[in-house]
C-alpha cells in the first residue's frame, strides 16, 4: 500500500455497503412530515394542498419542464413539485431523471418520499425501479477521501402508490447498486486500486454474493500464454491479474438449475493508463486515466448483482487487469506480443494498450462452451470524439446480439450507437512482422479498434460497446454527479438478464 495513502486502504467507498441499508417501502399515503416529490405535467393536476396556480408558478419560471423542481415549504412537511415535460413523451428514462432532480433539490434530506399515483402510460413496477435508481444515483458521492461530501446519504425511499410496485422498488435499489459499485471502483486512486486490490475487492465481494471467483496471477498468465496483459504489465512495478468471475443460476432450494443461455462479458481493467512509453501529455485525457478499469469494474459490479436478481442467464466475466506505465522494463514501440492462442501482434503504440490485454480474453472466451461474447472498453478517443461523453459506441458481427444491446441500453438509459464493423479497413492492422498490429492510420480509430478485437473472437457472435466517452462526467447530468459514471454495469445486469441466445442468422 502506498505511503502516501496513509490510512486509507479499501478501495471502495461506504456508499457500496451503505445502499444495502436503505428502506424502500411502499405506502398508500405520504407522511404529514414528508419531504414530498410530486411529478407534475405541464398545466396538469396540481396537489390540492400545493396551494398554487399554474399562473403562480409561470411566474416563478416553473413550467414542469424535465429536470426541473419548485420547492414548497410546509409547516412540517415539504412539498417538492417535479416537471415531469410533456405526458405523451414520458417513458421510464424521463422518470428516472426527475427523481433525480428531485433528489438534488433536497439534498439535506436522507428520507425522501415520492408519490407515483398518476404516472401515466409507464407500468407501475417500471416506474417504481426508475424513481429508486434516479434518487440514489443522483445523491451518489465518492467519498472514501473526503472529509465532506456536503450531501447527505439517502437513507429511505417511501413511494405512495396504491398498487403492487414493491419488486420494481427492490430491483432499483439492486440495480442502483450495481452503479454504485462501478462508480466506487472506477472513482479510486490508482495507488488505491491496484490490479491486486481489484482481485481481492472481487474475492471478497464475490464470495459474498455467492460468485465464484478465480484469479490468475503472473505466473498463471505465463502459463496460459496471455501475452497481450503480460506485455502491457511489462512496465509496471504492480502485478498484473486476471479475475475470472462465474455466476450459474440456482433454483430457490440453492440446487443448480438449468440456464436459459451462457454469456461471456471481457472488460477492459487498467487501472490507470499513462500510455507507457507512448507517454500521454499532461492534459484533462491523461488526469482521468485511473478510470480505464470502467470496463472491468462495470462486470465486476453487474455480476455481483445477478444473484439477487435470480438471472436465468449462465455469465461468465474475464476482468483483464493492469497499469500501463513507462519505466526501463516497459514495452517498446516494435515489440512483438504472442497472445493467448498464438496470434502475434506489433506493437506500433504502446498507448494503444487496451484492445492488447483485451485479446488474451476474447481466445480464453471461445475456449468454454458460450453463445454470445460481450465486451467492455474505455478503448478509443476517437469513440469520445464522435459521440461525446453521453453515448457509447457498439460493434459487433452479430446483429441479434447488437439489438440485444441496444435494447437493454434503451431500458437502463445508457445510451448507444451503433457503428459499422467496416471490414474494407482491416488491411490498415497489416503488419511486415507480425500477424496484426495493434493500431491503423489516424482516422476510423474506433472500428479499426473493434476489427482488431474481431481477431480473436474466432467468428463467435461478439459484441464490443466502446465507453471511452462515457466512463466520466465533468459535471452534474441528470443521474450522474461530476466524476466517474459506472456506466456500463447496469445495461450489463439488463442484457444478462433479457439474454437470449442467437440464433446466428443475424450474421
Ligand atoms: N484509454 C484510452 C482511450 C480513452 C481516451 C479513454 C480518452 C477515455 C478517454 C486508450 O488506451 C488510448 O490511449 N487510446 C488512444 C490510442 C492512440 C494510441 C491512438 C486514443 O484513442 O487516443
Ligand atoms: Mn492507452
Ligand atoms: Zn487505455
Amino acid at each position: 500500500m502506498a505511503a502516501f495513502l496513509g490510512r486509507h486502504s479499501y478501495p471502495l467507498a461506504p456508499s457500496s455497503s451503505q445502499l444495502e441499508g436503505v428502506r424502500v417501502t411502499v405506502a398508500a399515503a405520504p407522511a404529514p412530515d414528508a419531504v414530498l416529490g410530486v411529478p407534475v405535467v405541464p398545466h396538469g393536476k396540481l396537489p390540492t394542498d400545493a396551494n398554487v396556480t399554474w399562473q403562480t408558478l409561470a411566474g416563478c419560471n416553473f413550467q414542469a419542464k424535465p429536470g426541473q423542481t419548485f420547492v414548497l415549504p410546509r409547516d412540517k412537511a415539504t412539498l417538492v413539485l417535479v416537471g415531469l415535460g410533456d405526458a405523451g413523451e414520458l417513458d421510464a428514462a424521463r422518470l428516472r431523471n426527475a427523481a433525480a432532480a428531485f433528489a438534488r433539490a433536497t439534498e439535506s434530506h436522507g428520507r425522501l418520499t415520492m408519490m407515483l399515483a398518476d404516472i401515466g402510460a409507464v407500468p407501475g413496477d417500471v416506474a417504481a425501479q426508475a424513481v429508486v435508481e434516479g434518487i440514489l444515483l443522483a445523491r451518489y458521492r465518492y467519498g472514501v477521501l473526503k472529509a465532506d461530501t456536503a450531501v447527505t446519504p439517502i437513507a429511505e425511499i417511501v413511494l405512495v402508490s396504491d398498487r403492487d410496485i414493491a419488486a420494481g422498488a427492490e430491483r432499483g435499489k439492486v440495480l442502483a447498486a450495481a452503479t454504485t459499485v462501478a462508480r466506487d471502483l472506477a472513482n479510486a486512486p490508482p495507488a488505491l486500486l491496484t490490479a491486486t486490490a481489484m482481485a481481492q475487492a472481487a474475492q471478497s465481494l464475490g464470495r459474498e454474493r455467492g460468485l465464484e471467483v478465480e484469479v490468475f496471477d503472473k505466473d498463471a498468465l505465463i502459463e496460459l500464454g496471455c501475452g497481450g496483459l503480460l506485455g502491457v504489465n511489462a512496465g509496471s512495478s504492480e502485478p498484473p491479474v486476471m479475475i475470472k468471475l462465474t455466476y450459474k443460476p440456482r433454483a430457490a432450494d440453492g440446487s443448480a438449475a438449468t440456464s436459459t443461455g451462457h454469456l461471456t462479458l471481457v472488460g477492459k481493467g487498467i487501472m490507470y493508463d499513462a500510455g507507457g512509453l507512448a507517454l500521454k501529455p499532461a492534459d484533462d485525457v491523461h488526469a482521468n486515466m485511473k478510470n480505464d478499469m470502467t470496463g472491468a469494474g462495470s462486470i465486476l459490479a453487474a455480476m455481483l448483482s445477478l444473484p439477487a436478481l435470480h438471472c436465468p442467464t449462465e455469465v461468465v466475466g474475464y476482468l483483464m487487469c493492469t497499469d500501463n506505465r513507462p519505466s526501463g522494463t516497459a514495452l517498446a514501440m516494435g515489440d512483438v506480443l504472442v497472445t493467448r492462442g498464438g496470434k502475434t501482434v506489433e506493437v506500433t503504440n504502446t498507448d494503444a494498450e487496451g484492445r492488447l490485454v483485451m485479446a488474451d480474453a476474447l481466445v480464453l472466451a471461445t475456449e468454454n462452451e458460450t453463445d454470445a461474447i460481450v465486451d467492455i472498453a474505455t478503448l478509443t478517443g476517437a469513440c469520445m470524439r464522435a459521440l461525446g461523453t453521453q453515448i457509447a459506441g457498439v460493434l459487433g458481427n452479430d446483429e441479434q446480439l447488437i439489438d440485444q444491446v441496444k435494447t437493454a441500453a434503451y431500458a437502463t438509459d445508457e445510451p448507444v450507437w451503433q457503428f459499422p464493423l467496416a471490414r474494407r479497413y482491416r488491411k490498415e492492422l497489416d503488419s511486415n512482422v507480425a500477424d496484426l498490429k495493434n493500431l491503423g492510420g489516424p482516422n476510423a480509430g474506433t472500428i479499426i479498434a473493434a476489427l482488431f478485437l474481431e481477431e480473436f473472437v474466432a467468428g463467435k457472435p461478439w459484441a464490443h460497446i466502446d465507453i471511452a466517452g462515457t466512463a466520466e462526467s465533468d459535471d452534474d447530468v441528470s443521474w450522474h454527479p461530476g466524476g466517474c459514471t459506472g456506466f456500463g454495469a447496469r445495461l450489463l445486469v439488463q442484457l444478462a438478464v433479457d439474454f437470449r441466445p442467437v440464433t446466428g442468422s443475424g450474421r
